[in-house]
């Protein structure tokens, strides 16, 4: 079996490593070291917030090793309780507990030469954590109820979302297991510090759930996704789209869409989406572009309540006196008769002087 050389991405556009996509120089990093690591041989561990790609790193790390013919096989550790967990892993011999009939092996001998997945690591009992420390170092387990040990040649990835050095201290996880598993690590980054990725993966998850339909998204949703901090990361992204090509009819997702189907990932109504501004390369005068801002919010909520200076105080968190004073201060008494007629051509509805002289 001899080492693939791979370049750290082999698709023309370096946007995806097997089925990986990302072009931030974050995500570049991790193709880069998940070809390094495949190349190798050594135990790694995985680790970042859920959600951000840490299996689909252990199955690329597999499929381009020279393993990639041999099983890949995942346990997740946090999902099933210790007992049975002993036995997924390492198997039993018959009548090693009630109801073992028939002896039964384990996902230790299952992986073969392949790669041995251990996910969740961060949730095995420290009695499991001693057996598994025994598999890294001396390669050998007794499946449940025997006393022949059995040798495994798997290769082993592990993964977790936990911080497990601050877990050592706590006791929560055994130090010595901790540094066998971590002889290669690779952190994979949460999404919104990687935010050059998120049109792209949008795209794909488009493509993805859209079948034959062409589907799009306007600017100012995609806007609203560049900007949301996505806690559950590419899997939140993943299930997000899902949901509104679904339920969705209309070609172009909307920003409405959004607000509808997405869940608690608006920004607070009160808010704004600071993202869509960029620090210009030259800089920029702030308190002039305070006021310019200002004063444009003023308009437009005047314009929107159609000359009512109450409302449009409303719509800016503003007391009345106070949205009055700023009008005055920005000139916009004069703004108003010209700007703001209503609808039906019978100008502002406030009872009020427009140009907030009377008030
Ligand atoms: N860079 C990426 N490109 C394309 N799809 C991705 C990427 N990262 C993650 N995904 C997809 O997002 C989903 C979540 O990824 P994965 O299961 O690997 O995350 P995880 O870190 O193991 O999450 P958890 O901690 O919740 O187990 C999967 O469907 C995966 O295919
Ligand atoms: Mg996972």
């Amino acid at each position: 079996m001899g080492l693939q050389k791979k370049r750290p991405t082999d698709e023309p556009d370096c946007h995806t490593l097997g089925s990986m996509i990302g072009k931030s120089e974050a995500m570049r990093n991790v193709f880069d070291l998940t070809l390094r690591i495949a190349a190798s041989d050594s135990t790694v561990l995985i680790t970042g917030e859920s959600g951000t790609g840490k299996e689909l790193v252990a199955r690329t790390i597999h499929d381009r090793s020279r393993r990639a013919e041999q099983p890949f096989v995942a346990v997740n550790c946090g999902a099933i309780p210790e007992d049975l967990l002993e036995n997924e892993l390492f198997g039993h011999v018959r009548g090693a507990f009630t109801g073992a009939q028939n002896s039964r092996s384990g996902r230790f001998m299952t992986a073969k030469e392949g790669t041995i997945f251990l996910d969740e690591i961060g949730e095995t009992t420290p009695r499991l954590q001693a057996k598994l420390l025994r598999v890294l170092q001396e390669r050998e387990f007794n499946p449940l109820g025997s006393d022949v040990a059995m040798r495994t040649n798997a290769r082993f990835v592990a993964a977790t979302n936990r911080d497990l050095r601050e877990a050592i201290p706590a006791g929560q996880f055994r130090e010595d297991l901790y540094y066998r598993l971590a002889i290669l690590s690779l952190e994979v980054p949460p999404l919104r510090t990687r935010r050059e990725d998120i049109p792209l993966l949008v795209a794909h998850f488009l493509e993805r759930f859209s079948g034959d339909r062409r589907r799009t998204i306007a600017e100012a949703a995609m806007n609203r996704l560049k900007a949301h901090d996505w806690p559950g990361n590419v899997r939140e992204m993943e299930n997000l789209i899902e949901r509104l090509v679904t339920l969705t009819d209309h070609e172009e997702i909307h920003v409405d869409d959004l607000s509808e189907l997405g869940g608690d990932m608006q920004p607070s109504p009160r808010d704004t989406n600071l993202a869509q501004f960029t620090l210009p390369s030259d800089g920029i005068d702030i308190d002039l572009c305070i006021q310019r801002f200002q004063r444009e919010m003023m308009v437009q909520a005047l314009e929107r309540c159609h000359g009512n200076k109450t409302a449009a105080a409303n719509l800016l968190c503003l007391n009345r006196t106070t949205f009055i004073e700023r009008m005055r201060r920005h000139g916009l008494g004069l703004l108003i008769p010209r700007r703001l007629a209503s609808p039906n051509g019978h100008g502002s509805r406030d009872s009020d002087d427009p140009s907030g002289a009377s008030s």
